[in-house]
């Protein structure tokens, strides 16, 4: 069923992407073929060949998730991690990489552990805007932004990074992780964004019942590019994943919506709580990056995860993190379900102290995903646990 650009973005969920078969299936059935039948060689029957190379239900997803980013083209990957790899592979031997400080653990790993390999040299930078005209040299390639940070909730001034850019007039592509806010509550790409990427992992398939990873771009010669990576490693998602995540991106306006509304509840909450030390969320007009989240995200919305240091040091964050009844204490995030985890002993475990705590991964900092479970319950469970930490 085809979308216009003027449609609204549930109407685009619900639809981009979503064709009747030939039977007039309202929902498409998965397409588990490897290979499809050529009439003569080299002139297959439709679209497609080989499954690898594309396949009817990764199409589907792709479509929407460029609809949904308001870019023209969408690739999806095996996880987030093989998305982050393949715009990596696509920059010359021996380039220049800036990126945020605290990026996702496993997107520092791969700048640092194997884009290295083939030459790829990474400068990471806790103050992005102030740092990049110093940081920039004759072969850099590559801006990567994170916004929201995780776990501590920066926001990144994508417009301002972009400018700057777009100013030192060199070929340089800005990347945006827009894992932590989903299509509906931001689009990079509107504010000069090369390419959006996404653990889709998280909020798209909302579910936490698949690992996947897109992203989408409005030049034709990035996608192309992307494209013959993605079919020439093969770091492609099943037609089942796919299937499912298109299914999980229909519901995405709801799903994130109320995440926020409830983690405001919370937010809200904690920041006059005695027992809570600071409080991270942007959607609190008192978060220093206020002013970039109401340009920047639908109707200032914070999104649904907030993070928070517990008085009583790493000992309460630990008794809170196990005294939640709602609350399930797991990595990940983004799901319909809360869940909540201790960066320093668990998502950030391996990064050294020192470091950990220059960027705020304090060991008393606790990290809520806020579901989609009603929102003053959600609120009772983190009183009661802030009241059993506290004791
Ligand atoms: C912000 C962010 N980007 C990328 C990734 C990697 O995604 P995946 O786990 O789907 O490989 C994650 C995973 O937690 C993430 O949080």
């Amino acid at each position: 069923m085809g979308v216009q650009a003027t449609d609204k973005f549930a109407t685009k969920a619900i639809h981009a992407g979503s064709h009747v078969d030939v039977h007039g299936s309202v929902i498409e059935p998965i397409s588990l073929s490897t290979t499809f039948k050529q009439s003569a060689p080299a002139e297959p029957i439709g679209e497609y060949e080989y499954s690898r190379s594309q396949n009817p239900n990764r199409k589907n997803l792709e479509d929407a998730i460029a609809a949904l980013e308001n870019g023209k083209y969408g690739l999806a990957f095996s996880s987030g991690s093989a998305t982050t790899a393949i715009i990596l592979q696509s920059l010359p031997q021996n380039s220049h990489a800036i990126s945020i400080g605290d990026v996702y653990g496993g997107t520092h790993r791969y700048f640092s552990k194997v884009a290295n390999t083939h030459g790829v040299d990474t400068d990471f930078t806790n103050d992005l805007v102030a740092d990049l005209p110093k940081l920039v040299k004759e072969n850099t390639r590559l801006v990567w932004i994170e916004s929201p940070t995780n776990p501590t909730l920066k926001v990144t001034d994508i417009e301002l990074v972009a400018k700057t850019i777009k100013s030192l007039n060199k070929d340089i592509l800005l990347v945006v992780d827009n894992t932590f806010l989903s299509p509906y509550l931001s689009n990079p790409l509107n504010f000069g964004a090369d390419i959006v990427v996404h653990s889709a992992t998280k909020y798209i398939n909302g579910h936490s019942d698949v690992v996947l990873g897109v992203l989408a771009t409005n030049s034709r010669d990035i996608y192309e590019r992307l494209q013959f990576l993605q079919n020439a490693v093969g770091a492609i998602p099943s037609p089942f994943d796919a299937w499912l995540t298109h299914r999980g991106l229909k519901t995405l306006h709801l799903r994130v919506r109320q995440a926020a509304l409830n983690a405001t509840k919370i937010a809200e909450f904690l920041a006059q709580s005695d027992n809570v030390v600071a409080v991270n969320y942007p959607g609190l007009p008192t978060n220093p990056d206020y002013a970039i989240v109401k340009k920047q995200h639908r109707d200032a919305l914070g999104g649904g995860m907030i993070s928070f240091r517990v008085k009583g040091g790493a000992e309460a964050a630990s008794k809170f993190a196990s005294s939640t009844r709602l609350f399930t204490l797991a990595e990940s995030l983004g799901g319909i379900e809360s869940l909540l985890e201790v960066p320093a002993v668990m998502t950030h475990g391996g990064i050294p102290k020192e470091q950990r705590e220059a960027s705020g991964v304090f060991d008393d900092l606790v990290r809520l995903s806020v579901g989609i479970e009603d929102g003053d319950d959600l609120l009772e469970d983190v009183k009661a646990a802030l009241q059993k930490a506290s004791n």
